[in-house]
């Protein structure tokens, strides 16, 4: 089978004009502009097969958005090729146009002084919806998000939840086969993170489209996504199943220890390293083929009230692996 998004040595860079602080700066600039280069994107290939949902990860400044925006042909390529759907993006023909959707957390795509359901009318015109496909669409949707009380309400008037969901039925509405979303759940609150989280779950399952999802919370990516992207700074530092990741960037677990009474804390240092000890409870991080073994030494030789052997947090894994990227690029 083809793949719906294949992505080829594709760089974007910026031009940034450059200026001196000041009116005498701006002055200057007038007569002498001087650029330099943003390197957002720097050479990255990716293949993404049909029903697909990915986790587009990396820190701020890494070159997610923009990369979603290349895809949407909402920027050219510097060079390199994109094919999403078997179009290339930037020349917005129109039956590209009709089949994906980008919905973005931070950027408001329906009128603020309308009711979010004369938003929705006006994108069954630009889309050519047929109305019976249209009440069945927004009905079904409107039900899956919870929302069908507020779609008359002025966008303005609703709740940062509430608009966002609205913005995903009106990015849905001509049932796009592939969907970038970039941070959708941004600002939203537990509970609503979790519905939206289900929605886009269930979407995908359904209607087997093609999803990217960005987001800065590992919540949302450990719910939804098998596969996952890590981009920092332009580059791709890994593409593959999430949990991979744990054994290439985390080859240790975590024991987790209560004792009855005070351990001996140097003997203890034996077994791993000691992260905490507080309150009679310990974290010691072991090596992961170890782990069953080293815990069987604690329980015959230590004052055990209970023990857990842990998975690290994927949070601080990733955090790790953006630090040692630093490290690697710094030097
Ligand atoms: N229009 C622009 N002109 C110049 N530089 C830009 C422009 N848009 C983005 N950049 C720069 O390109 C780099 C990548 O930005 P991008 O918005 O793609 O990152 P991101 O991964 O989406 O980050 P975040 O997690 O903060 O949303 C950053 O260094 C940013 O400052
Ligand atoms: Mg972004």
């Amino acid at each position: 089978m083809d793949s719906v998004i294949k992505v080829s040595n594709l760089k974007k860079y910026y031009k940034v004009h450059q200026k001196d602080p000041g009116l005498l700066g701006s002055l200057r600039s007038l007569f002498r502009r001087e650029y330099f280069e943003v390197k957002a994107v720097d050479n990255i290939s990716f293949e993404i097969d049909q029903g697909e949902l990915i986790g587009f990860i990396g820190p701020n400044g890494a070159g997610k958005t923009t990369t979603l925006k290349v895809l949407s042909g909402l920027l050219y390529p510097s060079s390199g090729s994109v094919r999403v759907l078997g179009y290339e993006p930037f020349k917005r023909q129109s039956e590209f146009q009709r089949q994906f959707s980008l919905v973005m957390g931070q950027k408001n795509q329906l009128w603020w002084d309308l009711p979010a359901f004369e938003s929705f009318i006006l994108n069954k015109e630009i889309y050519g919806v047929p109305d019976d496909i249209f009440k069945k669409t927004v009905t079904e949707l409107s039900q899956m998000l919870d929302i069908e009380d507020v779609l008359k309400v002025q966008v303005r008037k609703l709740s940062l939840g509430q608009r966002m969901k609205a913005e995903l039925v009106a990015a849905l509405l001509h049932r796009p086969k592939v969907l970038f979303l970039d941070e959708p759940t941004i600002g939203l609150d537990v509970l609503a993170q979790k519905k939206m989280r289900d929605f886009i779950k269930e979407y995908n399952q359904k209607y087997k489209s093609t999803i990217i999802l960005t987001s800065h919370y590992m919540g949302d990516v450990k719910e939804l996504c098998k596969r996952v992207i890590i981009i920092d700074r332009g580059m791709i530092l890994y593409d593959g199943s999430l949990s991979a990741i744990v054994e290439k960037f985390a080859p240790f677990k975590v024991i987790n220890v209560d004792f009855e009474v005070a351990p001996d804390l140097d003997r203890l240092k034996k077994i791993g390293k000691l992260v905490k000890y507080e309150d009679l409870h310990a974290e010691i991080e072991v090596h992961r083929e170890k782990a069953a073994k080293l815990a069987g030494s604690l329980l015959s030789d230590f004052p055990v009230a209970d023990l857990t052997i842990e998975e690290p947090a994927m949070e601080d894994i990733i955090r790790d692996v953006f630090n040692k990227s630093n490290l690697l690029t710094e030097v």
